[in-house]
């Protein structure tokens, strides 16, 4: 099936923070800029035609100089501990992150959760 893309700011994709767009070369209206906590995250809604393993790309920006790791959940299940998201350089630098997961046919909840004090990097979108 075709690659679809969920924007962090468009419902009912959820922020937990605040949805910014002071950082250029974003996608759409702009990104979410996750609360800087442990457990901050970024949720979203996607579909999936099958069940089985499909090909989740992350877009994300990290200016800082630490490694914002995060859980990635799949309909409540960890599917990845604490998967890194490296610094992109600066926060106008967006890079894309790939990882497999286990879907279910139909409406899936995607959900990144930042496991380190310091949040999320600065979430744009995902593609499935
Ligand atoms: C800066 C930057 C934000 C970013 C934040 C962070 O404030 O402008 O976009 O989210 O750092 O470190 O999380």
């Amino acid at each position: 099936a075709a690659t679809v893309r969920y924007e962090a700011e468009s419902s009912p994709a959820t922020c937990a923070g605040a949805i910014e767009s002071n950082h250029s070369g974003f996608s759409g209206s702009g990104f979410c800029n996750s609360n800087n906590a442990t457990g901050a995250s970024s949720q979203f809604t996607v579909n999936a035609a099958s069940a089985g393993s499909a090909t989740l790309a992350i877009r994300y920006a990290h200016g800082g100089t630490d490694t914002r790791s995060a859980d990635i959940v799949v309909n409540g299940a960890t599917v990845q501990s604490a998967s890194a998201f490296g610094a992109t350089g600066a926060w106008t630098t967006w890079s894309t992150k790939t990882v497999t997961v286990p879907v279910n046919a139909g409406s899936n909840t995607i959900r990144l959760v930042a496991t380190g004090s310091a949040g999320l990097a600065n979430i744009d979108y995902i593609e499935l």
